[in-house]
């Protein structure tokens, strides 16, 4: 497939409209998209991304007033929404624009993203836009337009190349369509931001053996190639081309990622994974994250990242 690689947001809208897929930046990552309404191109993105049929995706909007016009939004929810959108937050709500595509399910994920590059490209498309993060299926999110070519070139009708994703780690998913909401995936919103409108909400405890409430929970993400493990302490190189992330070196090793806050790790975390798989690395070390309120975002991905979860 030949893939046409712009700078131009209303070059690449112009795809979506036509039917197509486009790998696009945002300030959490990159996705890669297609008309919402579209069900036949929503449907090719599973095969370039070689995802699970099952696996939803989120919708994408270019203002917060639209997540009105395709859910319902219960009535406690509406300042909730309006004081976090746009923003890297993602709401599970009732459908209610029925030609949306939602592998079925009745309800349907919705977020309108904050960078303004990514907004100029969904004005310019005016069409709710599926997009999962622009990742083959388990592997690490993509935050800079390098890796988006790098990855994509030849499997989608275009990408759009944009600053790098400010902060690096994908939206946080509440489910506001149970008692009390649920926070499915920690990401670029902290709980204690969102305890301050819903007390009541808690990260989701999914027990071994249960069936989880996001279908994309059950599947193996953000992973390298390369080995994982998350310590308390970077060890220094020995025999091993290894590399490593954190706040605290000793020696060096081929790729040291050195750190002052979560924030940069974030921002960092998977273009150093995808650095690790570039330069053949043996084994990616990741320091523990700083106990502030990034910790259970940043603990998601690294836990599973090391198949620890
Ligand atoms: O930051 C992000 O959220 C990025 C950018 C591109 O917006 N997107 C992203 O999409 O991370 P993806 O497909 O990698 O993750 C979407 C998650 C999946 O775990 C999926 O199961 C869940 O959202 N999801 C989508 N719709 C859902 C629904 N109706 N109910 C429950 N979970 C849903
Ligand atoms: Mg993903």
């Amino acid at each position: 497939m030949h893939t046409v690689i712009t700078k131009d947001p209303a070059e690449a809208a112009s795809f979506i409209k036509r039917g197509g897929s486009v790998v696009f930046p945002t300030e959490t990552v990159y996705g890669i998209g297609a008309c919402a309404e579209d069900h036949s191109a929503c449907q090719a993105l599973y095969q370039i991304k070689g995802r699970p049929q099952d696996n939803p995706l989120i919708i994408h909007l270019a203002e917060s007033s639209a997540i009105f016009e395709h859910a319902y939004v219960p009535k406690k929810y509406e300042d909730f929404i309006q004081h976090f959108s746009p923003g890297a937050i993602t709401y599970i709500l009732k459908k209610k624009n029925q030609q949306l595509f939602s592998t079925g399910l009745p309800s349907i994920g919705l977020r309108v993203p904050t960078a303004n590059f990514t907004r100029n490209f969904l004005h310019a498309a005016a069409l709710p836009v599926a997009a999962p993060s622009a990742n083959l299926s388990g592997k690490p999110s993509i935050t800079k337009s390098y890796y988006a070519k790098l990855e994509f070139s030849g499997r989608v009708d275009c990408i759009l190349t944009g600053p790098d994703a400010e902060i690096g780690l994908e939206s946080t998913i509440i489910d506001l369509t149970c008692e009390p909401a649920v926070i499915l995936r920690p990401g670029g919103i902290a709980l204690t931001d969102i305890q301050k409108f819903i007390p009541g909400a808690s990260l989701l405890a999914t027990p071994v053996g249960t069936t989880p409430k996001s279908p994309g929970l059950k599947y193996k993400h953000y992973a390298p190639h390369c080995k994982v493990s998350l310590v308390a302490e970077l060890p220094e190189a020995k025999d091993k081309k290894i590399g490593r992330i954190g706040f605290h070196f000793t020696g060096s090793s081929s790729i040291d990622r050195k750190l002052q806050s979560n924030i940069q790790y974030m921002k960092e975390l998977y273009s150093f994974f995808l650095d690790c798989d570039s330069l053949g690395i043996e084994e990616a070390f990741c320091e523990m994250p700083i106990r502030d309120k990034w910790f259970d975002s940043l603990m998601n991905r690294l836990r599973k990242a090391a198949s620890l979860d």
